[in-house]
């Protein structure tokens, strides 16, 4: 598969493991550079080794992305190490299983701190980059509990549904940099206008 991603340089959030790590693994036998991110230095070590031992690139930065100076740290060290930035992947997230009666306003408050804000500090920290070389890719990884949330995990479903949101919002907030999602521009009608301006 030719995805013509060669040469660039990314990052994703959360690829020790799960959905992170494959998309991770996707995007360097691609032939793009990439920074493995989680908390789990062990573990991150062990995925970025084994994207090296199949020939591609990969270092590894690690960070709580719920902290303000952790974030910077991560982005620190990845524009350093990748020399710069082509694609934001926001992946990492965290889970609870609580229902309503036992998801307490402090665990939204956790949740939306782990899965939008996180997401929010990323986008900031590598925006700036983006719309000096005038090119990047930010993609948010939401969720079908989005728009389908299921009977559990309200505190998670509603920040799935809040990066939805800030997504469609940032296509019309940063719109001249064509910060986009063609999923979401498709699915959700988020501003039909610069539909014609993908493709
Ligand atoms: N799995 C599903 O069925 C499903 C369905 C729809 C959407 N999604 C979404 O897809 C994404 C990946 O899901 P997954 O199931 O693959 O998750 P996962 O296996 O639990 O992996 C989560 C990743 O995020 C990292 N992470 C979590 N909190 C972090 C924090 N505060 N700071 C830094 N890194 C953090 C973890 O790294 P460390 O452990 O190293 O810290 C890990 O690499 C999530 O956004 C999730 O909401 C998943």
């Amino acid at each position: 598969m030719d995805l013509k991603l060669k040469g660039k340089r990314a990052v994703v959030t959360g690829s020790t493991s799960g959905i992170g790590k494959g998309i991770v693994k996707t995007l360097a036998s691609e032939g793009t550079t990439v920074m493995v991110h989680g908390r789990n230095k062990t573990q991150a070590t062990k995925v970025a080794e084994q994207i090296i031992a199949e020939g591609a690139k990969a270092s590894i930065t690690i960070g709580d992305l719920t902290k303000d100076d952790n974030a910077e740290q991560v982005a620190s060290e990845a524009l350093q190490r990748l020399g710069g930035i082509d694609i934001l992947i926001n992946n990492a997230a965290a889970y609870a299983n609580h229902r309503w009666t036992e998801a307490i306003a402090n665990h939204w408050g956790e949740l939306y701190n782990a899965n939008v804000l996180s997401a929010v500090r990323m986008i900031r920290l590598f925006m700036p980059y983006m719309k000096k070389q005038k090119w990047g890719r930010i993609i948010q990884m939401a969720s079908g509990e989005a728009t389908q949330p299921f009977a559990f995990m309200p505190d998670y479903a509603a920040t799935k549904a809040a990066l939805v949101n800030l997504t469609c919002q940032s296509i019309k907030g940063v719109g001249q940099y064509r910060n986009y999602c063609k999923y979401y521009e498709s699915r959700h009608h988020c501003d039909p206008r610069r539909r014609t301006l993908l493709s």
